[in-house]
C-alpha cells in the first residue's frame, strides 16, 4: 500500500502569488479549471496501490475543508488535510504527523511540493525506487536546468546508478544542472532519520529557541535531511525529462495552465472545448464560439458565439463573455464578466471582476526562454531594484471594475478597485 503527502505551506508563503492568493489559498488557485493541487491528487490516484493522500499545511482547516470534501467525493482514496499548528518547515510536518502517515502500514510514501506543476511520472519514480531494493531511503525526481537557473533550486550530483553523492540547496555558485523537482518517494525508515534530527534539536532546545525563533519541531527537508544523506548511498535521484515547473508567480500560472490543457488532450479530453462544440450561449445554448485550442470552458459559463477564445484560455464557472470579445493566454475566474468587444491577453481576471466594452487588458508573456534548452520559468519579484514593477502578466484581483474603453497594460489591480482611467505598468492599490 502507498500513500502520498502534499506539502502546501500556509498563508505567509506564496507572497509572489499575491494578489491572487488574497481570497483563496494559493494551492487552491484554479489552473486549467482545477485547483493547483487537484492536479497532484489526480496524478496520485492513478497509482493503483495508493490508498491515502495527506495534505500538510498551516492554512486554517476552514479554508481547506470544502476542497477536501469535494476531492473525497470525486476520488476513491482517502484524502485528508492535516494542519500544522505553526510553520514546521518542509519536513517538520511529516515528523509531527508521522503516526498518520504510518497508519495502515504503507510500504513507502510520496512527498510532493504543492507549488510545482508537472506531468508527474510517479509510477516511473516508484519503479525506480523499488529497483534499488531497499537501499534508497529517499528517491528524488530530478530534472535538467540551465547552469544559471540551477542556483534557484536544490542541486544534485549523482552517478550513473542514481546514487546522490552531493546535495546543495540553492547554492551560491554552480554545483550541477540536475535539480530537485520537489517530488520524492520515501521509505518508511525515513522516520528514524527524522526522529534523530528532532531529538538532537530538542537537546539544543534553548539555543534553538533563542536562535532563529523557530519551533523545535521545525525541520528543513532539504538542508537537514537531503544534504546529510547525500554521499551515504541512501539517497537516489531519477532524472526525468517530463514537463515540470514551479508555480511561484502569477505568470507561472498562465504557463502551467497551457501545459495542463495540453495534458488534458490525452487524460481528460472532455475538459477541453473545441471549435464545433456547443457553447453555452445565454440565448439558446446551442451556438458555437470561435476556439483556438487549447481552451477549457466551465459548463456554467456563458460565452457569446461571436467571441474568440484561445489558445491557452481557461474560463471559470459562471463567467459571462460578451459578443466580439477576444481572449488569449489568460485565466478568467468565477463569475467574471467581460463585456462586448473587449480584448484580454496574458492576464488573470479575478473572481467577480467586471470589464466594460471595448477595453484592452494586456500583460507581458513570461515564458521560459524557448531558445535555451532546459530553461525554466523565471520567477522575478514584483519590483526590480529601482522599485519599478517588473513587466508581467496583468492581474485583476477579485471584484475589480474596469469601465468601458480603458487600456490596462502590465498592471496589477488589488481587490475591489473601481478604475476610472487607463493604466500602464502600475500596481493599483
Ligand atoms: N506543510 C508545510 N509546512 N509545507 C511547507 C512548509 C511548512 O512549514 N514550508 C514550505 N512548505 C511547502 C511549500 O508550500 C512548497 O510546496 C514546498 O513545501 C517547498 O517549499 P519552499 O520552502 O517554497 O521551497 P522552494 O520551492 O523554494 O524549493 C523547494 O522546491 C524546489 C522545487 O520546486 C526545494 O525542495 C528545492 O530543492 C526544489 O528545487
Ligand atoms: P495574430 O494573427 O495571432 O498574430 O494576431 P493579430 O496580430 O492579428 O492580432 P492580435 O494578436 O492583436 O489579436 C488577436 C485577435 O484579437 C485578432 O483576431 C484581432 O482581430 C482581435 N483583436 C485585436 N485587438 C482587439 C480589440 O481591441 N478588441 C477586440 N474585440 N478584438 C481585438
Amino acid at each position: 500500500m502507498l500513500k502520498a503527502v502534499i506539502l502546501i505551506g500556509g498563508p505567509e508563503k506564496g507572497t509572489r502569488f499575491r494578489p491572487l492568493s488574497l481570497d483563496i489559498p494559493k494551492p487552491l488557485f484554479p489552473v486549467a479549471g482545477k485547483p493547483i493541487i487537484q492536479h497532484h491528487i489526480e496524478a496520485c490516484v492513478r497509482l493503483k496501490e495508493l490508498k491515502e493522500i495527506l495534505i500538510l499545511g498551516f492554512y486554517p482547516v476552514s479554508q481547506m475543508q470544502q476542497f477536501v470534501s469535494n476531492m473525497q467525493n470525486l476520488y476513491d482514496v482517502s484524502i485528508r488535510y492535516l494542519q500544522e499548528f505553526t510553520t514546521l518547515g518542509t519536513a517538520g510536518g511529516m515528523y509531527h504527523f508521522r503516526d498518520q502517515i504510518r497508519l495502515g502500514n504503507p510500504s513507502s510514501f510520496f512527498v510532493l511540493n504543492g507549488d510545482v506543476c508537472a506531468d508527474f511520472p510517479l509510477q516511473k519514480l516508484y519503479d525506480f525506487h523499488l529497483s534499488k531494493e531497499n537501499k534508497s531511503l529517499i528517491t528524488i525526481m530530478g530534472t535538467e536546468a540551465t547552469r544559471q537557473q540551477s542556483l534557484h533550486y536544490g542541486c544534485l550530483v549523482c552517478d550513473k546508478n542514481g546514487i546522490v553523492s552531493h546535495y546543495v540547496e540553492k547554492p551560491s555558485s554552480y554545483v550541477s544542472t540536475l535539480i530537485n523537482c520537489g517530488v520524492y518517494v520515501c521509505s518508511m525508515d525515513i522516520f528514524s532519520v527524522l526522529a534523530s534530527i528532532f531529538y538532537s534539536k530538542q537537546q539544543d532546545f534553548s539555543s534553538y529557541n533563542n536562535g532563529n525563533g523557530k519551533e523545535i519541531g521545525h525541520i528543513q527537508w532539504e538542508q537537514e535531511v537531503l544534504t546529510p544523506l547525500a554521499g551515504t548511498g541512501k539517497l537516489f535521484a531519477l532524472s526525468v525529462s517530463n514537463w515540470w515547473s514551479q508555480i511561484k508567480t502569477a505568470g507561472s500560472a498562465i504557463y502551467a495552465n497551457r501545459h495542463y490543457l495540453v495534458l488534458y488532450k490525452e487524460m481528460h479530453p472532455e475538459r477541453l472545448t473545441n471549435s464545433g462544440m456547443k457553447a453555452n450561449d445565454s440565448t439558446d445554448g446551442t451556438l458555437i464560439c470561435n476556439i483556438y485550442p487549447d481552451v477549457h470552458i466551465h459548463p456554467t459559463a456563458s460565452v457569446h458565439p461571436t467571441a474568440t477564445l484561445g489558445p491557452n484560455v481557461s474560463i471559470g464557472p459562471g463567467v459571462v463573455i460578451g459578443p466580439g470579445v477576444r481572449i488569449r493566454e489568460s485565466i478568467i475566474l468565477d463569475n467574471a464578466v467581460i463585456k462586448d468587444h473587449t480584448i484580454v491577453l496574458y492576464s488573470i481576471i479575478g473572481r467577480g471582476s467586471q470589464i466594460g466594452c471595448w477595453s484592452r487588458v494586456e500583460g507581458t508573456p513570461s515564458d521560459p526562454d524557448a531558445n535555451k534548452p532546459f530553461a525554466k520559468m523565471e520567477n522575478p519579484p514584483l519590483f526590480n531594484s529601482e522599485g519599478r514593477l517588473n513587466p508581467s502578466i496583468t492581474i485583476l484581483g477579485y471584484s475589480v471594475t474596469v469601465p468601458s474603453e480603458m487600456i490596462l497594460l502590465n498592471s496589477i489591480v488589488l481587490p475591489h478597485k473601481e478604475l476610472s482611467r487607463s493604466f500602464k505598468n502600475e500596481i493599483i492599490l
